[in-house]
């Protein structure tokens, strides 16, 4: 497994992959999904031993703060590990940009996966795109 940003070469894999998860899995409309801030986002991916992207996170600068988002690993390799080691790669990139701290609206479902990387809820939750979120932020170190 291994984790790191993405270039353009990789967008095909990366938009495919979150096509899949946030379009057909979950239903959200693809005009929302792809939005005007991938071309300025950092994105990263996770590949596995095959070489396949399995996992895909993004980072933006929204409003002065750095912001994660499009969080998504392939349905058959979920719990492995992957989504972990692409945010691993958005905070070192945040970091490395002089943010002290991440915020990201995540889904309640997934609120857990957050939890395990140290962010914490702040508020409460709310509906985006037809999804129940919570507002997360996490300090970086
Ligand atoms: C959320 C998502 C990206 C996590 O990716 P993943 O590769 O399965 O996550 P990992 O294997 O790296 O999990 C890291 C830890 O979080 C836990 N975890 C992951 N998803 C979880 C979930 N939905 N609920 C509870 N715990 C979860 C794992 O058990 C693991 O725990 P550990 O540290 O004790 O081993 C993936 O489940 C996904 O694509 N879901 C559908 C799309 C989605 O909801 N995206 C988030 C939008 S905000």
């Amino acid at each position: 497994m291994s984790a790191r940003v993405a270039g353009p070469d990789d967008w095909p894999e990366v938009a495919a992959l979150r096509h899949r998860v946030f379009v057909l899995e979950q239903g959200v409309p693809p005009e929302l999904e792809a939005d005007a801030a991938d071309a300025s986002a950092v994105h990263a991916l996770a590949r596995d031993d095959a070489g396949t992207v399995v996992a895909v996170g993004r980072l933006v600068e929204r409003d002065g703060r750095a912001v994660v988002g499009r969080m998504a690993a392939d349905r058959s390799v979920r719990g492995r590990g992957h989504g972990a080691a692409v945010l691993g790669v958005l905070h070192a990139e945040a970091a490395g940009r002089g943010f002290t701290e991440v915020e990201l609206h995540a889904q309640l479902t997934a609120r857990r996966f957050y939890e395990r990387a140290g962010y914490e809820a702040v508020g409460e939750p709310y509906l985006e795109a037809g999804i129940e979120h919570v507002t997360m932020r996490r300090r970086l170190v």
